[in-house]
């Protein structure tokens, strides 16, 4: 086991909403208290459906936000209030790679230029050093010498996400939290880009924390997986147990509408109603409102995570799944 490149302690983060003109403004908790490690080399997939905080906990990681409570370290270093002179080094180690390669990327500029920038601004290396070193990512994430001088533009999405991944990578980051980075892609092309992400991995022993809404994509890439709902880790632990026996009843329903997922025989879950809002969240367990097993109890008193069989369940009933493999 070697030290982890990231640590996060009850991470929360709430907003203050306006809820109309004459009405108190409301607090939305966005992120309600996830914590979790990832070593080099590993993968955390963060999965659950739109809204429920993936992206809010990716920009605290990432330290485009301050959590509202709860602890942050980066190879160690305090990342929420960091030790004086630590802050540059702190945003050099931490990379972000968003879902949409067509936003992110200015369109003014050629790929060598976006490629080298990271370099121009964060350190003192010559203009044919940086221009090497641009041209040497290139190659390994599988673009073309001569894509060098060529617009974002003329770039196909799945090629465009190289160069995220590329511009990403330029300043040798120990993390790479990759929010959605696949979901406006052809399956096809998914595939491609999830190989890259996990042979560059592997070379360069990157820790990633991968956030997705689909189960069915991060089945390969990740070692660990935390089911987030309503800002909330349901159910976390090795990937191997989740996928194998699901024990919270929202990480089945997950399952069962991902096609693909090999093994026992599942039956579709259709989850009845919607999202809750976060600024009007259920007083027990947050997802008694949908659950196909709610009894007056999941209503009222809301469950702690317990280890149940390797991995961390937020739900009363755990053990009962164990026994009786619901999906
Ligand atoms: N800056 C913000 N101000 C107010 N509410 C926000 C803000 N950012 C996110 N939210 C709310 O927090 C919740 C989680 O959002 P988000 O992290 O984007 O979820 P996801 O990425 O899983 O779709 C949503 O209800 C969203 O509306
Ligand atoms: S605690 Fe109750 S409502 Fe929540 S997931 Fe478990 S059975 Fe369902
Ligand atoms: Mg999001």
């Amino acid at each position: 086991m070697s030290a982890p490149v990231v640590e996060a302690k009850g991470l929360k983060r709430t907003y203050e909403v306006k809820r109309g003109l004459f009405k108190e403004p409301g607090r939305l908790q966005a992120v309600g208290g996830i914590s979790f490690a990832v070593e080099p080399g590993k993968t955390l997939a963060v999965v659950g459906e739109s809204g429920c905080g993936k992206s809010t906990l990716a920009r605290m990681v990432t330290l485009i936000e301050k959590p509202t409570e709860g602890g942050l370290t980066l190879d160690g270093i305090d990342a929420v209030n960091p030790p004086s002179g630590k802050a540059k080094d702190l945003r050099r180690m931490v990379q972000f790679v968003f879902q949409n390669p067509y936003g992110s990327l200015n369109p003014r500029k050629k790929v060598g230029t976006i490629l080298e920038e990271p370099l121009t601004i964060n350190t003192n290396l010559s203009s044919s050093e940086r221009t090497e070193r641009a041209r040497a990512m290139m190659a390994k994430v599988g673009l073309r010498p001569e894509h060098y001088n060529r617009y974002p533009h003329m770039f196909s999405g799945g090629q465009r996400q190289r160069i995220a991944i590329a511009r990403a990578l330029m300043l040798s980051p120990k993390l790479v939290v990759a929010d959605e980075p696949v979901s406006a892609l052809d399956v096809s092309i998914q595939a491609q880009v999830l190989n890259l992400l996990a042979d560059l991995q592997a070379e360069m022993g990157l820790a990633y924390l991968f956030i997705s809404h689909d189960l069915g994509v991060v089945r390969h890439i990740a070692h660990d997986v935390l089911v987030m709902y309503l800002g909330i880790a349901v159910e976390q632990g090795p990937k191997e147990r989740i996928y194998e026996r699901p024990l919270h009843p929202y990480t089945q329903a997950l399952l069962s509408s991902t096609p693909g997922v090999t093994g026992t025989k599942r039956q579709r879950i259709v989850l009845k109603g919607e999202l809750p809002s976060p600024l009007n969240p259920p007083k027990g367990c947050v997802f008694s409102t949908r659950c196909p097993y709610v009894t007056e109890r999941c209503k009222v008193e809301r469950p702690l995570p317990r280890l149940v069989d390797g991995r961390y369940v937020a739900c009363h009933y755990a053990e009962n799944f164990l026994e009786n493999p619901a999906a």
